[in-house]
């Protein structure tokens, strides 16, 4: 090849391309409602548009941002339309956007201290912040034994704490000589499966996890629980760990910390907090309380990517020792040798989860709560609890509909007065309009709605079209029967 070709993108290009691209998103976010928000394809509808074989020469900019038009936008379900209630969200914002952009501009690999320095401190500091946001106990910050860390998701922070429990457990023997299979863990029947996942790829073995029984909030009992572990006491085997839910996916339940606390306290099991998104509420001081019991734990974490306006993903776990998950996790290979770690005076973060290399995730969260401020934080989620909490007011006072579990947040369990197929039929019907995005649930063995208000634009105008949308579906589809 000619010396002085190249096939990369000139500054120039991307610099006009960029601004192509931030202007294509802008005017997504504006229309962002015209679209139909679960995707209205088939399956391989997408695939079959797109060659058999990758391109041999370069295409152009404007070709591909073509394709992204016409092919990949009828694919996607949209997340970001505030006619999104399925699931739990995954939101976002601009100053996160801009915040990853960034980091991707940078395209900085935060392995080690030494390979950005800043990548490590700025993710310390905005961890520290979060811990105060939080009202964290002190031993979760990095000025004492603890300190946070971001991960990629809730299910990776998850197997970070049950590997970690396990290694303390077993004196840090398992690493080196594998599992016994006496080694046992408790979750509730609610627990997310992220952590059922968590314990089979730890070797602990899905026969080894006990699924403790609920009551009538779908919260884990603490009696069902110490009735376990004394049960696999005396069939000689180990409890060492526990994780409690505060907000559970199915209904938001949210397990009681302090008793579940005092027994994980007394039997000496590792207590993990799967707070993934219900712990953003936390921000606001009048939801603390969900959090009280949270001094007994060893690991806690919650997804900004979830309901705090950081665009996918960015999970923070933190943990109150340290030194137990890095002894757990850490192997020092010659070739990332470096004066800095030898010091001792610096955080390795790829001693602090599964992957080795990592990316600047900190900036993205670092700008969503400078722009925000905790003050604007505190506003959003508390609308967005405000609109649902007055959602289910409406259901309570309707003739048709009846709530099925408390709402203590954001997430509204409901169904119709019909069998469990009008449920799924109306929820369908709704669905398929495109107007609007819910899922379900099964409670107690009936079929249930899912209302979760968490995306950043809902406003009141949208919760009440939705309502609307429900009863006159509803009535649609009765009338249709008769
Ligand atoms: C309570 C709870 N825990 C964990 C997870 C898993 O989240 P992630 O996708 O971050 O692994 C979810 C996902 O919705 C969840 O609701």
């Amino acid at each position: 090849m000619d010396k002085a070709k190249n096939y990369h993108m000139s500054p120039d290009e991307f610099r006009k391309y960029g601004k192509e691209i931030i202007d294509w998103i802008a005017d997504y976010y504006e229309n962002v409602e015209k679209y139909p928000v679960l995707s209205q394809v088939n399956p391989n509808d997408i695939k079959k548009q797109l060659p058999e074989t990758p391109p041999a020469e370069s295409e152009s900019f404007d070709q591909i941002i073509a394709d992204v038009n016409n092919i990949v936008m009828p694919g996607i379900t949209h997340w970001q339309s505030p006619n999104f209630y399925a699931y739990f969200p995954s939101n976002s914002s601009g100053p996160s956007v801009l915040g990853d952009l960034l980091s991707s501009g940078l395209g900085v690999q935060g392995m080690l201290w030494s390979t950005s320095p800043a990548c490590t401190e700025l993710e310390t500091q905005v961890m520290d912040w979060l811990s105060q946001m939080l009202q964290l106990p002190e031993k979760f910050k990095s000025s004492s034994t603890g300190g946070g860390v971001i991960q990629d998701t809730a299910s990776s922070a998850a197997l970070s704490a049950v590997l970690a429990a396990r290694e303390q457990k077993t004196n840090y023997l398992t690493n080196d000589k594998g599992c016994t299979g006496k080694l046992t863990a408790y979750i509730s029947t609610q627990t997310h499966s992220s952590v059922e996942k968590a314990i089979k790829i730890a070797g602990i073995g899905k026969e080894n996890l006990r699924l403790i029984g609920v009551d009538e909030n779908l919260a884990m009992k603490p009696e069902a629980l110490e009735k376990a572990i004394s049960e696999d006491l005396s069939a000689g085997l180990t409890p060492f760990f526990v994780c409690a839910s505060v907000g559970s996916t199915s209904t938001n339940a949210m397990d009681p910390l302090i008793p579940i606390g005092e027994i994980s306290r007394k039997y000496k099991l590792w207590m993990h907090i799967d707070a993934a998104m219900s712990g953003t509420a936390a921000i606001c001081p009048e939801y603390r309380h969900f959090l009280n019991g949270v001094e007994y734990a060893d690991s806690f974490s919650f997804n900004p990517h979830k309901w705090m306006f950081t665009n996918f993903d960015c999970n923070c776990f933190f943990v109150a020792d340290r030194s137990a998950l890095i002894k757990t996790l850490s192997i020092l290979p010659e070739y990332l040798k470096n004066k800095a770690t030898e010091s001792g005076a610096v955080f390795d973060y790829r001693d602090w989860h599964i992957q080795l290399g990592r990316r600047f995730r900190s900036l993205k969260l670092w700008f969503v709560i400078r722009h925000y401020g905790v003050n604007g934080l505190q506003y959003h989620i508390r609308e967005h609890i405000r609109m649902a909490q007055e959602f289910a007011e409406w259901v309570k006072s309707s003739d048709d509909f009846y709530l099925v579990a408390p709402a203590p947040l954001n997430l509204v369990c409901f169904r119709h007065k019909g069998n469990d197929e009008f449920n799924k039929n109306l929820l369908e019907t709704i669905n398929k309009t495109g107007k609007m995005f819910f899922s379900h649930t099964v409670i107690n063995g009936q079929y249930v709605m899912r209302m979760c208000i968490g995306q950043t634009n809902t406003q009141p105008k949208h919760v009440i079209e939705a309502w609307k949308t429900i009863q006159e579906t509803a009535e649609e589809l009765l009338n249709q029967d008769k």
